[in-house]
């Protein structure tokens, strides 16, 4: 279980998180919304330890990991799929893959995963050989979904995997996320969209301005009459 209990993080003036908490227990998709500068990725990078907290902790399987180095917390099992892809452009899908195997752990298991994963996504399977540059943006986020597969995550954080991606597309991927949690993935679920994540989510937050304003089943957060007005359009 990831349990965050009050962190705060700041970018020098700017108070981006203001004593956040939630918890993700074993085998939960949980969601995490909220508009643009809400604060979901400076939590999601909090946890991987890519920057600094000032207040609060994070601990995972009941042990402190707050100010472990981003390394450290991957070996752990816990793994980002970063805002954006951040995909090795010039690099074949396969080599791509590769690289979420990087750690000792994933690496004994990197010809299992490999199969699991193309397996997964016949498409990345049928253009293994190509480089990522040349996908469509909807194979893009399978492969960075795959590589983050690779890493055999004990909890799988997803930063707004739909971003940019046509309504068609973006609506195969929550179906994906979906079907990875229904197998066992652990998954922290980072978005803008409201309902397609909700709807996949057992619980959600809301996040707004670093608080976290709203919190429980996915159905009360939908039914909320904030959520319809500000984030439903309804
Ligand atoms: N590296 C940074 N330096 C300074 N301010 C940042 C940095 N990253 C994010 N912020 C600010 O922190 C707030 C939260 O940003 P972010 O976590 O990216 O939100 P979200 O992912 O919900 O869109 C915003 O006001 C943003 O401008
Ligand atoms: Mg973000």
């Amino acid at each position: 279980m990831l349990a965050v209990e009050r962190l705060v993080v700041k970018y020098d003036e700017l108070t981006a998180l203001r004593g956040v908490s939630l918890t993700v227990e074993s085998g939960a998709l949980v969601a995490m919304i909220g508009s643009n500068g809400a604060g979901k990725t400076t939590l999601l990078n909090a946890v991987s330890g890519l920057i600094p907290t000032r207040e609060g902790t994070i601990s995972w399987e009941g042990s402190l990991i707050t100010g472990l180095t981003p390394d450290a917390v991957c070996r752990l099992g816990i793994v980002q799929a970063p805002e954006g892809r951040k995909l090795f452009a010039k690099m074949t899908v396969e080599e791509n893959l590769q690289m979420g195997a990087y750690s000792p752990g994933p690496r004994a298991r990197v010809a299992e995963s490999m199969k699991r994963v193309l397996e997964l996504f016949p498409r990345l399977a049928e253009r293994r050989r190509q480089t990522a540059e040349s996908l469509s943006g909807g194979e893009q986020q399978m492969l960075a979904l795959g590589r983050a597969l690779m890493a055999t995550p004990g909890l799988l954080m997803l930063d707004e995997p739909s971003l940019g991606l046509a309504p068609i597309m973006a609506a195969q991927i929550f179906e994906i996320i979906g079907d990875l949690n229904r197998a066992g993935t652990t998954i922290l679920l980072v978005s803008q969209e409201v309902l397609q994540t909700l709807s996949i989510a057992r619980d959600g937050y809301l996040l707004e301005n670093g608080e976290i304003t709203l919190a429980g089943p996915s159905e009360r957060l939908l039914a909320d009459q904030r959520v319809k007005k500000s984030y439903l359009g309804l």
